[in-house]
């Protein structure tokens, strides 16, 4: 069943961008529905916590300068996203840098910028920043991220806190970490940072975590460190099997366990990233062939991993509807892309008939979609569009 505002966005897009690609390209491409974005952001904005949009779920231009002028930060995890970030109209004090890579070239530039707060993610990195910022005669404001050893319950790819995991700082070197910072200059300590996954679902592990970093807050402030705020990071999942209709209905709950179970009067700062964009981004790819085989039916698409990265990658799923909506009997498909690999699949739909040049939607694919297509097979990225309000957003 499609929700009312996922109609409005079909119809949004077969208004203007559908029909043209479809005279004048086969390819598939992205449509946002800006206001759906800019909603979440509103009522993120409402929790009194400072927010800053992962930018790595979605990076397109017209949708940051859309989120800058709603009042969010940005948390960027290269360069390159620190640069676009500044370009869409961020001021370098609405950013926040994280990344487990950030080296000699990052660092400078995050320096020379003065940015909000440098989250830096392991020992090796805080001695850079401090000679760095020792060498530019500057004091680079940071937060540690921690690795709290948490396991969320959510695929083992997008867990970021286990004792394996390549993010944060193992929180038994903290102490370590301390003793050498009191005797450091060039580095401010402003706060302590941490994210334990993505497309989190139970709410309890925002609760466990934020209990978690309070008490380390308060460690370290009676270490004598006058640290002001504590990043919750991002990690709010959505039920990628049904409409979002009530999503926002789930956003006091994460909020009371984030805002208020951390006992300490810091700022809290958060980086939502598929919260905010997923439910506004639907792929539109293009039906290539219905292809029978001896037990099983395809819909090859004109789009698969190369666009959306997600099912080959988690074995996430992602609602599809046709857009031409055929009467009689649904049958069942096995939903694939056009790539040479098996695991190129979308997976297995019951569906209206489908026929060759149809066009599906496959929908929730605004966060980590068209920032993780890449061109295998020599296959293009897909375009994006954006609608806000109903109207075409050319940027
Ligand atoms: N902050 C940090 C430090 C992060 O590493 C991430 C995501 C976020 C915030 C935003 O998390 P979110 O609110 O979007 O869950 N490609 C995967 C997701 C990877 C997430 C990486 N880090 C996917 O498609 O599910």
């Amino acid at each position: 069943m499609l929700s009312n505002s996922e109609w409005q966005l079909i119809e949004g897009a077969t208004a203007w961008p559908l029909k043209t690609f479809v005279q004048n390209q086969s390819r598939a491409f992205y449509v946002y529905d800006l206001s759906d974005a800019r909603d979440r952001a509103r009522a993120f904005k409402k929790s009194g916590a400072r927010v800053h949009f992962a930018v790595k779920a979605n990076s397109h231009a017209r949708l940051l300068t859309m989120l800058k002028a709603e009042g969010l930060g940005a948390d960027v995890v290269s360069l390159g996203e620190l640069v676009k970030a500044l370009a869409c109209g961020f001021a370098p004090e609405d950013v926040i840098f994280s990344g487990v890579g950030k080296g000699r070239e990052e660092l400078s530039f995050a320096l020379q910028k003065r940015i909000f707060q440098i989250n830096v993610e392991s020992f090796e990195e805080l001695q850079l920043l401090s000679r760095l910022a020792a060498e530019k005669g500057v004091v680079a404001d940071a937060a540690v991220r921690i690795n709290v050893h948490v396991a969320a319950p959510t695929h083992k790819n997008i867990q970021t806190a286990t004792e394996e995991s390549k993010f944060g700082l193992d929180i038994r070197q903290l102490p370590d970490v301390l003793t050498w910072l009191k005797a450091q200059s060039s580095v401010r300590l402003k706060g302590l940072a941490v994210h334990v996954g993505s497309q989190i679902m139970d709410v309890g592990v925002f609760q466990e975590v934020s209990r978690k970093m309070g008490d380390l807050y308060r460690e370290v402030t009676a270490a004598g460190f006058p640290l002001e705020r504590l990043d919750l990071g991002g990690g709010l999942g959505i039920d990628y099997h049904k409409s979002g209709d009530n999503d926002l209905a789930r956003l006091p709950e994460y909020f009371k366990a984030n805002l208020e179970n951390h006992g300490t009067n810091a700022q809290i700062l958060l980086e939502p990233g598929r919260f905010i964009v997923a439910r506004m981004g639907v792929l539109i790819a293009q039906v290539v062939h219905v292809k029978r085989g001896v037990n099983l039916q395809f819909a090859i698409l004109n789009a698969g991993m190369n666009a959306l990265m997600r099912p080959a990658l988690y074995q996430a799923y992602h609602r599809i509807e046709p857009l031409t909506l055929r009467p009689g009997p649904r049958q069942v498909y096995n939903v694939v892309g056009p790539l040479c690999e098996s695991t190129d699949t979308f997976g297995g739909r019951e569906l209206p008939e489908l026929r060759p040049e149809d066009w599906v939607a496959i929908f929730d694919a605004g966060a980590y979609g068209a920032v993780m297509a890449n061109t295998y097979n020599e296959m293009q990225i897909p375009a994006q569009w954006s609608l806000l309000d109903g109207r075409l957003e050319v940027l």
